[in-house]
C-alpha cells in the first residue's frame, strides 16, 4: 500500500506544478476540463445560498457560478498558494471579493468555520480535484460533512474513458500522470457507498463517451438520522465493460 504524502509535501508538490502553469491555466484548461459549466448550471443554487468549491485552482468556476447566481456566497479552498495568487488576482480585478472568499487548506481535513466563518454550505463540489488529491475518498467524506441538510455535493472530473478507443485512453492517461493527474475510476462506488451511509440520493452522469463524470449526493432535508437500509449480503463486482483496463491504484 502506498502511503498518502504529508499535506506539506502535497501542497508544495501542487505548487511546483502550478507555479507557472497558472498563467496559463485558464486558457488551456477549457480544452480538457469537460463539464464543468455543466456542474455549475446544476447547482441550482437555493437564493442566498452558500457555496463552497474545493480544490478551486484559480477561481475560474467560480466566478463563472457567482455570475450565475448573483444572490449566493462563493468560498473557495486550495492547497496551493500559487492557484490562490491567481484566484486572489482575478477575483480584485471583477470586484468580486464581497461575493467570492478563498483560503488556502487541505480538502481532507479542514476547519469551514476557522476560515470561512461558517459551519456548513448549500452547495459543495469538486471538479477536476479528486484526481489531484491522494487521499480522494477521506475528500469526499470531508466535503460530505460540510453540506448543509437538504443540500448537495457536486463532482465532475475524468472518468473511465470506457466508449473512447483505448489507444485514446491510453495516451490521455499517460499524458495525465505526467502532472499527478489519476482519474479515480472507483469514484462512482465510492460515492454510492457515502450515499448509502447518509441515506442520500445519488446521480451520475457520464459525459463525452465515459470521458467524465458527473456525480451529485443530495443530502436529506432532515438532519436526524433515518434508520439504515439493510445491506445487501454481497455486492457483486461492477461487470468492466470490453474495452475498460482497470488502471493500477483505483
Ligand atoms: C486541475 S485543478 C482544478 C481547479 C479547478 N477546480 C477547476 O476546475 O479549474 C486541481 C486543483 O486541486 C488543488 N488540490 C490538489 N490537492 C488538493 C488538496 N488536498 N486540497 C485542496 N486542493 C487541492 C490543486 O492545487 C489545484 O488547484
Amino acid at each position: 500500500m502506498i502511503a498518502a504524502p504529508a499535506p506539506d509535501s502535497h501542497a508544495r508538490l501542487m505548487d511546483g506544478i502550478y507555479r507557472h502553469q497558472r498563467h496559463i491555466y485558464d486558457a488551456t484548461r477549457k480544452f480538457y476540463l469537460l463539464g464543468r459549466d455543466r456542474l455549475i448550471k446544476r447547482l441550482d443554487v437555493p437564493e442566498g445560498g452558500s457555496v463552497l468549491e474545493l480544490g478551486c485552482g484559480t477561481g475560474r468556476n467560480l466566478m463563472v457560478a457567482a455570475r450565475a447566481y448573483p444572490s449566493a456566497r462563493f468560498y473557495g479552498l486550495d492547497i496551493s498558494d500559487e492557484m490562490l495568487t491567481t484566484a486572489r488576482l482575478k477575483i480584485r480585478r471583477e470586484h468580486s471579493d464581497d461575493v467570492i472568499a478563498v483560503a488556502q487548506g487541505d480538502a481532507t481535513a479542514f476547519d469551514p468555520l476557522a476560515l470561512f466563518g461558517r459551519a456548513s454550505f448549500e452547495r459543495v463540489y469538486l471538479s477536476y480535484a479528486l484526481s489531484m488529491i491522494p487521499q480522494w475518498e477521506k475528500a469526499i467524506a470531508m466535503a460530505l460533512s460540510v453540506v448543509a441538510p437538504g443540500g448537495s455535493l457536486h463532482m465532475v472530473d475524468f472518468g473511465r474513458q470506457e466508449d473512447l478507443p483505448g489507444w485514446f485512453r491510453a495516451g490521455l492517461r499517460g499524458w495525465l500522470d505526467r502532472f499527478h493527474v489519476t482519474p479515480r475510476d472507483s469514484l462512482r462506488d465510492a460515492a454510492e457507498s457515502e450515499c448509502e451511509r447518509l441515506n442520500a440520493s445519488c446521480e451520475f452522469e457520464t459525459l463525452f463517451r465515459g470521458y467524465a463524470i458527473h456525480a451529485v449526493i443530495r443530502l436529506p432535508a432532515s438532519a436526524e438520522p433515518r434508520p439504515r437500509k439493510p445491506r445487501r449480503p454481497s455486492k457483486q463486482p461492477r461487470q468492466a465493460p470490453a474495452a475498460y483496463m482497470p488502471a493500477s491504484s483505483d
